[in-house]
């Protein structure tokens, strides 16, 4: 079933501050919240939910602050129920705003009326077309939603429909509220409520919002694009109540790898998306899941030999989307035991670096165990590795001054933690001494400010990647240096000692970009 015949324009709405704020442990401050608005604004969402203003003062000050930072090409927009104090607080608070829309929620199905309202079908539609009334009177621009629609009964909700719309509904959202639709079910359902809508207001939008309780919210929001949905609604990293909500990346890349299939198009600039994932998982202290579909650590990483011999004979053989794409670090072989000489060998010339024929196996040996000990082998690792060998073994074909740790002291006291580091690049040794809010706040100052290098951290994670006294710490960390980001990662016995090495992971990778550009 597809009643779509062109290339239109999806509309994605991001609903991050609004439905993903409500996840326990995420609420942001104003500050924070205006941080991710500034990065929705760059990646160019067509429409934006920032809150519930009248839920708390909190709320209603920053959808106003925000209202105020997004111009006309971006509306924004704030929810709120189906009744006047919500409705003049959504207004006050937007009203100052260039492009607003008023998001009114009501529920549609049979539980919701009953046992939430107790109210009858009518009386919940009443409700409905009074609010739409007075919104519109308000502002011209007001989406409708009936929460719980996939549960709902059709004729109930197209009874709906009709009515908000004669009353000024500019946009119908049909939300899957508890993560109850299959996609083909949910896909019919939009076809059927786009057929009849068109013929009704052809200027009105129908919308989608999925929750993802099942796994399915990006399917059941593909789907609904397939038959017929002009917008859809989402959140960055998919984070929302429960188990989140459709997520942006997921349905902006789906659409975008089969153009034809879905008959549209969004104008989200890509490339923007993998800073803006890791900028909310960092505010909001939520980790994004490793393998998440396109923004988690390992979307574009590789370990068997097999896919890492096939990528580096053609990236194509593996790899559908580039990372450059949404703007995330270049594609990552992975180094572990499971790694074929093709590889290995790979990294050692991205080092600058040849082996000896004669020397190959030995050398590949000794990497394999390695990496029967540490389990991911890093650049740092392969660095170190290669230094242990005299010339006759390793060849320096290209000289990239690295940075390398040869020591660090931290003190660590719940007064001031400080941290003596002794860094190495080429012949300068540089010794410092810092202090800081903690060991490693202390340890990445003092490796910071003798490397003389300017960059912000954006993210810090430590993994436990096996258990017990001897187990193995993961450290990735997440740098940018000059608007461009850098990833760095490490795995030691000793957490802060994989902290410091991760750090000078990230950095030598800015050494290396800066020597491939001057070789340009
Ligand atoms: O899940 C839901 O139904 C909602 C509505 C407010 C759209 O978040
Ligand atoms: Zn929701």
């Amino acid at each position: 079933m597809n009643c779509v015949n062109s290339s239109r324009k999806i509309y994605v709405l991001d609903t991050t501050l609004r439905d993903g704020e409500q996840v326990p442990g995420a609420k942001l401050n104003l500050e924070e919240k205006m941080e991710v608005a500034k990065q929705l604004i760059r990646l160019q969402v067509d429409m934006m939910e920032v809150g519930f203003p009248s839920s708390s003062q909190g709320d209603f000050e920053a959808v106003r602050a925000i209202s105020q930072i997004v111009g006309k090409d971006i509306t924004v927009t704030a929810l709120g129920r189906a009744v006047k104090s919500d409705i003049d607080a959504i207004y006050e608070s937007l009203k100052k705003a260039e492009s607003p829309m008023i998001h009114i929620v009501l529920g549609s199905s049979g539980v919701h009326m009953q046992k939430k309202f107790n109210k009858s079908p009518q009386e919940v539609l009443s409700m409905g077309v009074e609010a739409v009334k007075y919104a519109k009177r308000l502002m011209p621009n007001v989406q409708y939603s009936l929460e719980d629609a996939s549960r709902s009964s059709f004729d109930y909700m197209w009874q709906t429909i009709d009515a908000v719309v004669k009353a000024g509904a500019t946009v119908i959202n049909i939300p899957d509220t508890v993560g109850f639709a299959v996609p083909e079910e949910f896909g019919s359902l939009i076809y059927r409520i786009n057929e009849r809508l068109k013929n009704l207001n052809p200027n009105v939008l129908l919308s989608v919002h999925c929750h993802n309780d099942t796994g399915l919210a990006t399917a059941n929001t593909l789907a609904a694009i397939r038959n017929g949905a002009d917008k859809v609604e989402c959140t960055i990293n998919g984070i929302g109540e429960r188990a989140g909500n459709t997520s942006l990346e997921e349905v902006v890349m789906g659409i975008r790898l089969h153009p034809d299939y879905y008959k549209g198009y969004t104008t989200i600039k890509t490339k923007e998306i993998y800073k803006t994932s890791r900028i909310v998982s960092a505010i909001m202290g939520i980790d994004v899941q490793v393998n998440k579909a396109i923004t988690g650590d390992n979307a574009f990483a590789h370990s068997s030999g097999i896919h890492q011999d096939g990528l580096l004979k053609s990236k194509e053989v593996y790899e559908i989307i580039e990372p450059q794409d949404i703007g995330a670090p270049p594609m990552e072989i992975v180094l572990t035991a499971r790694s074929g000489r093709h590889a290995f060998m790979h990294t050692i010339e991205k080092l600058g670096c040849k082996i000896g024929e004669e020397h190959k196996e030995k050398v590949y040996a000794d990497f394999l165990k390695m990496a029967d000990q540490k389990k991911e082998i890093y650049d740092y690792d392969i660095e170190m590795l290669l230094r242990s060998y005299p010339e006759t073994v390793v060849q320096r074909e290209r000289k990239i001054d690295l940075w390398e740790l040869v020591d660090f002291e931290v003190i660590y006291n719940t007064k001031i933690p400080t941290a003596t580091v002794k860094i190495k690049k080429a012949d300068s040794i540089r010794e410092t001494s810092q202090s800081g809010n903690g060991a490693i706040d202390a340890l990445y100052s003092a490796i910071l400010k003798a490397a003389g290098m300017p960059v912000a951290l954006l993210e810090y994670r430590i993994h436990n990647i096996s258990r017990g006294k001897e187990g193995l710490g993961k450290v990735s960390i997440q740098i940018l240096h000059k608007g461009v980001l850098y990833e760095g990662k490490a795995i030691e016995k000793d957490i802060i000692r994989a902290s410091g090495i991760a750090l000078i992971n990230a950095m030598n990778k800015v050494m290396q970009d800066c020597a491939m550009q001057n070789n340009k």
